[in-house]
């Protein structure tokens, strides 16, 4: 074998190392589920000013002999923006601080993250990544279908354990987009007497809906064993049913975090069925989308990468996919909606108006 000169070798170390950096990306995301489930974030908060190692190990339920372990997962999850550490004496001793991101992972935080990444990062949905390859050779639906032998919404029928992490996981992101929509895009929802939030999970979003506009009668339509046991009030029911056969007539349809979940062939089905169940444009129909859309705005690299890995997560574990405002408006028209109008006010999603 040639022995590579120094410029050679300098770029054999370089992607040896960005490749050894790619293969551990993963830890990131096990580190973080690790601190969560200890409950590190509720620790140091509850603590109320910087926390030393030795308070923090204290604090912890972990076994004795782990405790000389806890600095090396505070270290790498220091330096993916989780926690910080101040100085705290003059003698150089320091504790640890939350960032704003821990904040959104804890436990009473209303709008807490913690059921997303409890749920994305729980073997059901992580071992579909461990068949990616092989579904590329089969004709499986989705890696998801290989590992499982059904789809994700058959699994969540016959394991509540799924069930509810999934619905959770939906609820929690569903506050946060709430608490936005309904302060920043009122008018999206004004002037209306009903509306139908189509695969609206255990009715999270509905829920602040009708606190804001109390005259609006509102239906949460989604598979039986989401909406089993759930009850409604005077202006909120949960109807059991399938998107792909009937949605009720209604004013609005509300679909948010649905049409990624399927292929364009799919999200037509429920586009037209959306388009059935509302009046026509004169008469005020509208469907109200909350998706994202793949470059619609000139995002750092960390949002692009992302949308990246969501889209990804769209292939994996539903036959969904991303799309840009292309491929979306072509979706509508195709559809026959006439029009469209995008609202970027949440983040890497966006809340899409589209008119009959
Ligand atoms: C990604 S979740 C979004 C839930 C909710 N809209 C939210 O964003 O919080 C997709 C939802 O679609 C529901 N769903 C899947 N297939 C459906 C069908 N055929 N008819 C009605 N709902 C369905 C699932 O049960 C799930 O609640």
């Amino acid at each position: 074998m040639e022995i590579p000169n120094g410029e050679q070798s300098r770029e054999l170390l370089q992607a040896q190392a960005h490749i050894w950096n790619q293969i551990f990306n993963f830890i990131n995301s096990m580190s973080l589920k690790c601190a969560i489930q200890l409950g590190i974030p509720d620790v140091i908060h509850n603590h109320g000013r910087p926390m030393t190692l030795f308070e923090l190990v204290d604090a912890l339920p972990i076994h004795h002999t782990k405790a000389q372990f806890i600095y090396r997962l505070m270290r790498i999850l220091i330096h993916s923006g989780f926690f910080i550490t101040q100085k705290i004496s003059q003698n150089d001793e320091e504790g640890y601080l939350l960032t704003p991101a821990t904040r959104l992972l804890l436990k009473d935080e209303p709008f807490s993250v913690t059921p997303f990444l409890l749920a994305m990062l729980d073997p059901i949905l992580t071992n579909p990544w461990h068949h990616v390859s092989d579904w590329f050779q089969n004709d499986d639906p989705t890696p998801f279908h290989t590992t499982h032998g059904r789809t994700i919404w058959e699994y969540a029928g016959h394991e509540p354990k799924l069930n509810h992490f999934f619905n959770d996981a939906m609820s929690s992101d569903a506050r946060l987009v709430a608490s936005v929509v309904v302060r920043d895009c009122k008018g999206v929802f004004e002037g209306f007497n009903s509306l139908v939030d189509v695969g609206g999970g255990t009715g999270t979003v509905t829920k602040a809906i009708v606190d804001e506009f109390p005259h609006l009668k509102c239906i949460v339509l989604d598979l039986p064993h989401v909406v089993a046991d759930l009850e409604g009030t005077e202006n909120l029911s949960y109807v059991g049913g399938d998107m792909f056969k009937a949605i009720p007539p209604t004013d609005v349809v509300l679909l948010k975090w649905i049409l990624h979940d399927w292929s364009d062939e799919e999200s037509l089905r429920i586009l037209k069925k959306c388009k059935e169940a509302i009046p026509s444009k004169d008469k005020g129909g509208k469907v109200i989308i909350i998706d994202m859309i793949v470059q619609n705005q000139k995002g750092d690299d960390e949002s692009i990468e992302t949308q990246l890995f969501f889209d990804m997560l769209m292939m994996i574990l539903y036959p969904g996919r991303e799309r840009n405002e292309k491929e979306w408006a072509k979706l509508f028209f195709d559809a026959g909606f006439s029009d469209y109008k995008i609202t970027p006010v949440l983040g890497l999603r966006s809340v899409i108006e589209v008119y009959p």
